[in-house]
């Protein structure tokens, strides 16, 4: 914090506004006494330029390309790390010693059952459901099972329903792609990792052995990695907004995946892998490419955007790498798919108009091509990025939570229906 000031002039008005430096970032104006000392509101739709919190846990420069989370920037922790640790380090805001990390995997890998009643609730949904749908409703239902961690007031609450959420988050998304195949539940096994544990429940069956190829498993881990946090995104400012009425943790999370479920945010890597699909061969790709840049055509390239990275998304270059080395791994060699989303991309990136606009491959441009030869159908791609947003989300709850000057919050607007008139009698309206 400093003690310069912006000053706004407007009408005979003058008004003298604190400017906070952050410690990384633009600066940012303090417009909080604005509606109390002027009678005016700022007008933002999209947020493209409010800063509606104060955080320490994720930061992004969208010029340089860059995503830090705690301060340590994601290549490194994708390739140097794992997720329970980077789930660690989101929550409590340093890398974990060995004898904590220890005890955490402990504590994660002991709240990974579901109540046994969910199994119950899980078929209630029509086999055919999106597995989204049915995480919304189990995640949201969570609250109605786990009484004991409800009560946000009390801090052990909030610590148990911290790791319940992350630890059953791979249950609830396991079970909703068994559900939706009609295959029987899984249970989650102890002595597996945290990402081996999902693929097993995934992809094992009763009938016969299934092991875990530990290739898969980290990459599956990395991409868990990858998603984990991305600062005040569509879910977790959804997230923020339901915490700051006093919802419960469960409720606050069920909020932030229905958030993530839309093409322009999550469900863009379902999108984008059925963009690749339907566009087919690469001679099909200059048409995709006019009909994005049509202004009279919606279509849009999925996967290629973002509201903050203006040079490249630091994640979509590891996804890249990763969707490589799974592919050789299976023995995939000419994926058609991978050929039309590398020449895509290749296309894209020489047009002025995806330069002009600062247009790139984002996270969701490659991971579709894992998730697909790893045998996920397209619906199983938001629901694992639900999952490994989870600790991104109840981060950014918790961290909410322990600043008692948080409000609820209340935007305004710019009103341009009728003012007031009177009500018309029905014989009298013409
Ligand atoms: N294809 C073609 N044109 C695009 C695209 C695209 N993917 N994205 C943006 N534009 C154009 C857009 O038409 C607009 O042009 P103009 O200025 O002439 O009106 C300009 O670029 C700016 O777009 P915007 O919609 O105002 O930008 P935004 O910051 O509001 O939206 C976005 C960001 C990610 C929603 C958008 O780029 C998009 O819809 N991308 C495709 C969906 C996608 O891949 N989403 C995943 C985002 S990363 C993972 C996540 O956050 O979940």
């Amino acid at each position: 914090m400093t003690d310069r000031k912006a000053t706004l002039t407007f009408d005979d008005k003058t008004l003298e506004l604190p400017i906070h430096s952050p410690t990384a970032g633009p600066d940012v104006i303090d417009i909080r006494k604005l509606y109390a000392q002027g009678d005016v509101f700022t007008h933002d739709p999209g947020f493209t330029s409010t800063s509606a919190c104060e955080s320490t846990i994720t930061f992004i420069d969208g010029d340089k390309g860059e995503l830090l989370h705690r301060g340590y920037p994601i290549d490194q922790l994708a390739s140097k790390s794992h997720y329970l640790e980077v789930c660690y380090l989101l929550l409590y805001g340093e890398l974990p010693t060995a004898a904590e990390m220890e005890k955490f995997e402990n504590t994660i890998t002991r709240h990974t059952m579901l109540h046994e009643q969910m199994t119950y609730f899980y078929r209630g949904f029509r086999r055919d459901a999106h597995p989204m749908a049915i995480i919304v409703g189990v995640m949201g239902a969570m609250s109605a099972f786990y009484h004991d961690s409800t009560d946000i007031s009390d801090p052990r609450q909030r610590e148990i329903a911290t790791h319940r959420l992350i630890a059953k988050m791979p249950t609830i998304v396991a079970w909703a792609f068994k559900y939706s195949i009609g295959q029987p539940f899984v249970y989650p096994r102890n002595d597996l990792d945290y990402a081996a544990n999902f693929l097993n429940m995934c992809f094992s069956v009763p009938a016969e052995d299934y092991e875990v190829s530990p290739v898969l498993a980290r990459a599956m881990d990395r991409i868990f990695t990858l998603h984990a946090d991305h600062e005040q995104n569509a879910s977790t400012s959804t997230v923020r907004l339901a915490s700051s009425s006093g919802a419960n943790p469960f409720a606050c999370i069920a909020a932030g995946a229905a958030c993530l479920w839309g093409p322009a945010h999550g469900g863009a890597n379902q999108a984008c892998l059925e963009m690749l699909r339907e566009i087919g061969t690469v001679d099909k790709i200059p048409e995709y490419i006019a009909r994005a840049k049509d202004k009279d055509d919606p279509f849009r390239l999925m996967g290629f955007g973002h509201r903050v990275y203006k040079n490249f998304d630091p994640r979509a270059k590891v996804m890249k790498e990763s969707a490589d080395e799974v592919l050789d791994l299976l023995g995939i060699h000419d994926n058609p798919t991978l050929q039309v989303a590398k020449e895509l991309e290749r296309q894209a990136l020489e047009d002025p108009y995806f330069a002009e606009k600062k247009l790139f491959p984002n996270v969701d441009f490659y991971s579709g091509i894992i998730l697909e030869a790893m045998g996920f159908p397209t619906s199983m791609f938001t629901p694992i990025f639900a999952l490994s947003r989870t600790v991104g989300w109840i981060s950014q709850w918790k961290e909410q939570l322990s600043d008692p000057a948080h409000k609820i919050g209340r935007p305004r607007q710019l009103y341009t229906g009728h003012p007031f008139r009177d009500y018309v009698e029905v014989e009298n309206r013409g």
